[in-house]
């Protein structure tokens, strides 16, 4: 029958045929590079197919250009409390807008990245989807929302959207392939990637902060040798951590199963032992709704289902946030379910992102990273950050660690060593500027650095102070601004430190420099970017207004570039 149907197609004159554009725009707004690196996946497809691909980051696309666009393919993660990426901000408050223009003649469709652990789950790409539909475009495919363990629903999606780009007729064959290729949605750079991470050996586990203080900060150095990875600074690694132990007990004695007895480790039909699984292999410590919901189906405790009633948002959000699987499991027993199908209910452990703290060209065969031991009560129980503590507790040199490199093309220095750069790092954000640093240091660069720095106590708490003093007298660091947020009655931050040096800031600005930060987005990285436009507006006797504008140009030809979490 398929037979016929080729037959069929080519019978038909190619005027008659329907006119289908073989045009496609793929547009993407990504903060952490995933959706860019799948946005170049799928034009690399659409290109095979023989469709004609424009592809670009939001902020690199002249939104009136829209309206000559007939077939827009859009891919957005979404942040914090539903906020756009960086690069996709300028782009959504403009379809919102009054400019924005009527696109009846337009096909489109979303793929959404997100976190089903967070209240506006894939809100930028549901705001998209909405606002294209209200402005007269028509979906090519549904939209599709994805959690952190992206792989199938985006290899679905491509399959989805290449199928109606491609007409009908031509769907069946298309399909398999697009399955196929979606599969690799990462290019191959080295054998090692997100889905086969490379085991690096540890050679350095220290603790960065004095003894006395608050915070625990561990500087890890791994070998890359033999993995064929590398890197450049503004990258990230993906770390796989280990599920704490003492939870992994408590979960198994709870549900009175037994840790020995052999369940599926992933989707693909892998086996292996329950404690080995909820080790490694399942996230434990985050409950979302969907997991709930699940749950619901398999015990025989009327609770849960109560919570789930749509008239109990509030109370399910409350009951979600800070507690983790034991809570789930001792809260809602009865449980009547053999730990091979619980499982099943489980999210995959995801991997963390921390910046690189090192740069490749001067420690080869080496990354190093930063990372804070994250400890805290809540619900009456301690809880730990699954790949800190780990990181901090149970690494030593000589173990290995999963990791992967993530590639984050919106953290980059200046291509040309003579422009200045201003980097803006409280706590553990001051990593990729060490990164940096080093770059430039091996470069022999001339262009000028500026550090701004701060934490809670200047004897206990200064991050890689050697370092810095080293760098400063060998002239890679002109400028560094420090602020100890602990050792004064008044609290003082970096923000403080950027409106004392506000003209000498400003004339840096307009001399071209690139201004980096790293940290802390809820509140750090919001009120840096406040007082970045206070400078601005000061010195430069813009209004408000026109001070905003002056530094979204700044991010529009990426010369303020943030790397927040
Ligand atoms: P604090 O904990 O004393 O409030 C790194 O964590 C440093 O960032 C700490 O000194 C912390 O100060 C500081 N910090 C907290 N909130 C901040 C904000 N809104 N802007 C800048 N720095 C902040």
């Amino acid at each position: 029958t398929s037979l016929q149907a080729e037959g069929i197609a080519a019978a038909v004159s190619p005027a008659a045929q329907p006119q289908i554009s073989r045009e496609v725009t793929v547009l993407f707004g990504s903060q952490t590079g995933n959706c860019q690196r799948l946005a170049s996946s799928l034009s690399r497809k659409l290109e095979e197919q023989g469709f004609q691909v424009t592809v670009s980051a939001m902020n690199g696309f002249k939104p009136n250009g829209l309206k000559k666009v007939e077939n827009l393919l859009l891919l957005v993660s979404t942040h914090g409390e539903g906020e756009p990426p960086d690069n996709a901000r300028a782009f959504h408050e403009f379809i919102y807008s009054k400019r924005a223009p009527q696109l009846d003649h337009l096909s489109y469709s979303v793929l959404a990245l997100g976190d089903t652990s967070y209240e506006f789950f894939c809100q930028t790409g549901k705001d998209f989807d909405q606002r294209l539909e209200e402005l007269g475009g028509r979906r090519l495919s549904p939209r599709v929302d994805c959690d952190l363990d992206y792989d199938e629903p985006v290899a679905e999606w491509f399959q989805q959207v290449i199928s109606s780009l491609s007409g009908p007729q031509n769907a069946p064959a298309i399909a398999g392939e697009a399955v196929q290729a979606a599969e690799q949605a990462e290019p191959p750079d080295s054998a090692y990637s997100r889905n086969h991470p490379f085991h690096a050996e540890v050679l350095e586990n220290l603790n960065l902060n004095g003894r006395g203080s608050d915070r625990e900060t561990r500087h890890l150095e791994l070998s890359l040798a033999g993995s064929n990875l590398s890197f450049e600074p503004g990258d990230s690694l993906g770390v796989y951590p280990e599920n704490h132990p003492q939870l992994v007990a408590d979960i198994i004695a709870a549900m009175g199963w037994n840790s020995d007895e052999s369940v599926p480790l992933n989707k693909k039909g892998e086996e292996g032992t329950l404690r080995e699984a909820l080790l490694r292999h399942y996230e434990i410590t985050v409950l979302t709704k969907p997991l709930l919901e699940q749950a619901a189906q398999l015990t025989a405790s009327a609770g849960l289902q109560a919570l789930l009633a749509p008239d109990h948002q509030q109370e399910l959000k409350a009951y979600i946030q800070g507690r983790d699987l034991l809570d789930l499991v001792q809260d809602f027993a009865p449980w009547e379910v053999p730990a091979r199908s619980f499982v099943t209910i489980l999210r995959k452990l995801p991997a963390r992102l921390y910046s690189i703290a090192s740069s490749y060209n001067a420690n080869p065969d080496e990354v190093h990273f930063t990372v804070r031991a994250v400890r805290y009560e809540s619900h009456g129980r301690d809880r730990y950050g699954v790949c800190s503590v780990h990181c901090a507790e149970r690494v030593q040199p000589g173990d290995t660690l999963p990791i992967y490199i993530q590639n984050n093309p919106n953290f980059k220095l200046p291509a040309n060593s003579e422009v200045p750069v201003i980097m803006i790092g409280p706590g553990t954000g001051v990593a990729p500027f060490r990164s940096f640093l080093e770059e430039r240091e091996e470069q022999g660069a001339s262009g000028r650095t500026w550090l701004f720095y701060g934490d809670r106590h200047f004897v206990t708490d200064f991050l890689y102070q050697t370092d810095w003093q080293r760098m400063l007298k060998d002239g890679v660091l002109n400028k560094l601004d420090v602020a100890f947020s602990r050792d004064t009655e008044e609290k003082v931050y970096v923000q403080h430190r950027i409106l004392e040096q506000s003209r000498e800031l400003y004339a840096w600005l307009q001399e071209g420099a690139h201004v980096y930060v790293c940290g802390d987005e809820k509140h750090m990285a919001h009120d840096v970017h406040s007082a970045l436009v206070t400078v601005i507006q000061r010195e430069s006797g813009l209004s408000p207004e026109e001070a905003v504008a002056y530094l979204e140009h700044m991010q529009q030809e990426q010369r303020y570039q943030r790397d927040v979490y």
